[in-house]
């Protein structure tokens, strides 16, 4: 058992947790991820490690609401425990001194950002962090970014806060004008990288992106989180997470992320209406 020390809400939909987990905290690298399931009834859903504490033992990862499983982690409080946590999975991000790095980041991909971007403003680099929402109020950590780059770029959908577009917009505008870019690297849902990875093609920019493909084990055992990169299949819990963008076959990564659609949904409306009505039910049987 794991147990949870902070269940702050960032933004409408978006959590921070804090988790003590000390052995994953003293290994854990950018771009590396664990795999949490939250009691018996659970799924096992892949989660980026946002940030983490060697020393005090601890774990942060940012979750977006979506399916039952991150609502039941979103419902817990500082005090309770999620039964299975296993990490740090995965390949960590390939950092080096690349010269001028963007680090584009949406939704909970914000926050997968930070470590990568600590990481490659200590190796010397120029790091430019670009980050999109839809509109301001769902902005978060822009402090936290500003400290590990050399410029913060905030692009909103409906412009109610910095440029107006998304994450791709003012980074296809840099090298538009002929700006000298080495390395970009993105994380987001699946149709943010899609756009950044197209942006940069064209200009031949080396765009890593952190696929979020369903997992089942992380261990590279049972294919769940398979990809096509290249042409070749790969899996994305020992290959990656972090992957060429533009060698992606993007098409079959949205297909598979959609196959339990329909479960998840019928998972999600039951977990609500337990959730919700059977209190109520109780109270009319009294
Ligand atoms: Fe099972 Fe990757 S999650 S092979």
């Amino acid at each position: 058992m794991y147990k949870i020390l902070a269940n702050e809400p960032l933004v409408p939909n978006i959590h921070l947790i804090k988790i003590e987990a000390p052995a994953i905290a003293r290994k854990a690298l950018p771009g590396q991820f664990a795999v949490v399931r939250v009691d018996e009834f659970g799924e096992r859903i892949p989660l980026t490690l946002a940030d983490w504490d060697g020393e005090e033992g601890t774990i942060t990862v940012l979750i977006m609401q979506v399916g039952t499983s991150t609502q039941k982690l979103a419902a817990l409080n500082a005090g309770d425990h999620i039964l299975n946590l296993a990490g740090p999975l995965g390949l960590p991000s390939h950092l080096d001194k690349f010269g001028t790095v963007v680090c584009a980041g949406g939704c909970y991909g914000v926050g997968a950002i930070l470590p990568v971007a600590r990481a490659l403003k200590g190796l010397g680099n120029k790091v430019i962090c670009i980050i999109e929402a839809r509109i301001k109020n769902l902005l978060y950590w822009q402090e936290k970014l500003q400290q590990v780059s050399d410029e913060l770029i905030v692009t909103t959908g409906d412009g109610s806060s910095g440029y107006k577009g998304w994450a791709y917009d003012p980074l296809k505008e840099m090298l538009e004008k002929g700006g000298k870019i080495d390395r970009v690297f993105a994380h987001g849902c699946t149709f943010m990288m899609m756009l950044t990875s197209e942006a940069t093609k064209p200009f031949g920019v080396k765009t890593l992106v952190a696929l979020n493909s369903i997992m089942v084990d992380g261990t590279g055992m049972c294919g769940c989180c398979r990809v096509s990169v290249g042409g070749k299949t790969k899996f994305t819990c020992v290959d990656g997470p972090e992957f060429d963008g533009h060698e992606v076959d993007w098409e079959l990564l949205a297909a598979r992320r959609t196959i339990y659609l329909e479960e998840e949904i019928r998972s999600l409306t039951h977990w609500e209406c337990q959730r919700w009505y059977k209190p109520i039910v109780k109270v009319v049987e009294v």
